[in-house]
């Protein structure tokens, strides 16, 4: 079992009281990285050969009083060990996403050297929206959005070097997560419909439309942007829960009827709960034959446009006017980045139509500021973290990264097909798959409990859903070093814990 990193060496002297000159400093932050390091580095390894429970589930009350929280947070640490004892303990109430039994919610299992990036940020601190605050993490922001905009279709052999917005070219930025880059993306979508909201208000009659099974983000970006989540108009999906184009075809011809405003249309690239993406191609067509912006919610599978074997997924998004991109996802960056695509800059350009004289000064500025095109003010050198991830694994592994993740759903979806007491309702097209226990019934409260009675069994993490109108347990398969081997356990778990279940609930 997993037991805390042990410094055997008797502590001699304690760096973190040592006098405040230039040299013990420096003795003093080499010696606690050197030992945090190891404790970070016991941990990875720990978790990864499954030593540790994948998740061991404590009350808050319980994590408080074994951080000594309060009495810490009064005194500070009272000395290196105890600087140490905290982050092991720390370290132990975690959710173990290394661990190969991991294969929870759609978050990155980071490169093992990801977080230097962030610890580099944590020590110097340099932001990266104004480019004289961070002008290093800028510029990888840049070049990180000049691979991306390749990858999409919409820049060909652009210099990576050529940081400069131009109307009428490509552009991007990073933000922090999806639930903001939706925003952003709807922000520049309402500008370009309704170019006065800014400052007079929306029109009532503006709308979004987008499949029933849209991030809730969406919905919630409406609200936040004064339109009300009604303004969102559900395109209905079939069983699999994919959008309809005939029945887009019809809300648009409603919404025409009815004197609505299409701000845009939204597609699942891929859907949240299913995995499975929305017909993009035939959307986007859609989009240009009537006019419409089109965005691509693909903060889960845009990470395909890197997967040489599942691009294929995301035929057609090139049409798009619009897409976001998780990094923190499926690019094993730790959270949180998220790139927002524009076709054309003077989109993203319109999304806030703000200036703070102190910060947008456009003719004598070096180099390029994301500051006047995002919700955040100050935001986290999160190029860096995503050049990072590449520059440790190299472009081709993270793509075949993505791809051995995707077949190994396909792999997981067959041993499901072929056991009598699993039922899986679709075939997987990219990382996450939902499926069913069956032996004792179709309640949906007994899959419910199910998940939590194998999360308490401490040796594997996953999820649950609706779909359909039905409740599943669901895998997102995001660790490397999760195989079929491992999946073949899952299935014996919870056979297992299900009929302890089924026992307890007669
Ligand atoms: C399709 C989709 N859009 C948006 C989001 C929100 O992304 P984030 O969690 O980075 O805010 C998610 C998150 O799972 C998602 O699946």
């Amino acid at each position: 079992m997993f037991k805390p990193y042990n410094f055997t060496k008797k502590k001699q002297i304690d760096f973190l009281f040592l006098p405040q000159d230039l040299k013990y400093i420096y003795t003093m932050v080499k010696e606690i990285i050197r030992k945090v390091g190891a404790q970070v580095e016991h941990y990875l390894e720990e978790s990864q050969k499954g030593n540790t429970p994948a998740l061991n589930q404590q009350a808050p009350e319980r994590i408080a009083q074994d951080l000594k929280l309060k009495k810490r947070f009064q005194k500070g640490f009272a000395s290196t060990e105890d600087l140490l004892d905290f982050t092991a303990t720390y370290l132990t109430h975690t959710n173990h996403l290394n661990h190969p039994h991991y294969m929870g919610h759609q978050v990155a299992v980071p490169q093992d050297l990801s977080g230097i990036p962030e610890f580099i940020h944590g020590a110097i601190n340099n932001p990266s929206s104004l480019y004289e605050m961070g002008p290093a993490g800028g510029t990888l922001e840049g070049f990180m959005i000049n691979w991306m905009l390749e990858k999409v279709g919409w820049e060909k052999q652009k210099d990576p070097y050529d940081f400069k917005f131009l109307p009428g070219r490509p552009s991007g930025l990073l933000t922090h997560g999806g639930s903001v880059a939706n925003l952003t993306a709807l922000a520049a979508a309402r500008a370009a419909a309704a170019p006065d909201a800014w400052t007079q208000g929306n029109p009532s009659n503006l709308i979004v439309i987008g499949a029933q099974t849209a991030h809730y983000s969406i919905a919630r970006a409406l609200s936040i942007l004064g339109l009300g989540s009604q303004a969102f108009w559900p395109v209905e999906v079939d069983e699999k829960e994919v959008l309809q184009m005939a029945s887009l075809e019809k809300v648009y011809k409603k919404a025409v009827k009815e004197g609505k405003k299409i701000m845009c249309v939204v597609a699942n690239a891929c859907a949240t709960s299913t995995g499975l993406f929305d017909p993009i191609d035939a959307m986007g067509d859609f989009c240009s034959k009537h006019q419409l912006w089109f965005h691509v919610d693909g903060a889960h599978g845009a990470a395909a446009l890197a997967a040489p074997k599942s691009r294929h997924h995301l035929k057609g998004i090139e049409k798009a006017s619009s897409i976001i991109w998780d990094a923190h996802k499926m690019m094993r960056v730790p959270a949180l980045c998220t790139a927002v695509l524009f076709k054309d800059f003077t989109h993203q350009a319109g999304a806030f139509q703000q200036k703070g004289s102190y910060v947008f000064h456009d003719d004598e500025v070096v180099g390029m500021d994301s500051m006047p095109y995002t919700i955040e003010c100050t935001k986290s050198a999160l190029g860096t973290k995503l050049f990072w991830t590449f520059a440790l694994e190299g472009e081709a592994a993270i793509g075949a990264y993505i791809d051995d993740s995707f077949a190994l759903t396909q792999d997981f979806y067959v041993l499901l097909q072929a056991h009598p007491h699993f039922e899986a309702p679709y075939t997987p097209e990219s990382n996450i798959l939902c499926f069913r226990y069956t032996r004792y019934g179709e309640d949906d409260e007994f899959q419910r409990k199910l998940r939590y009675a194998v999360i308490n069994e401490k040796a594997f993490y996953l999820t649950s859903c609706m779909m359909n109108g039905k409740r599943y347990l669901r895998v997102v398969l995001i660790n490397p070093k999760t195989d079929l081997k491992h999946l073949s356990a899952l299935l014996d778990c919870i056979e297992i814990t299900a009929e302890k279940l089924s026992e307890q609930l007669l």
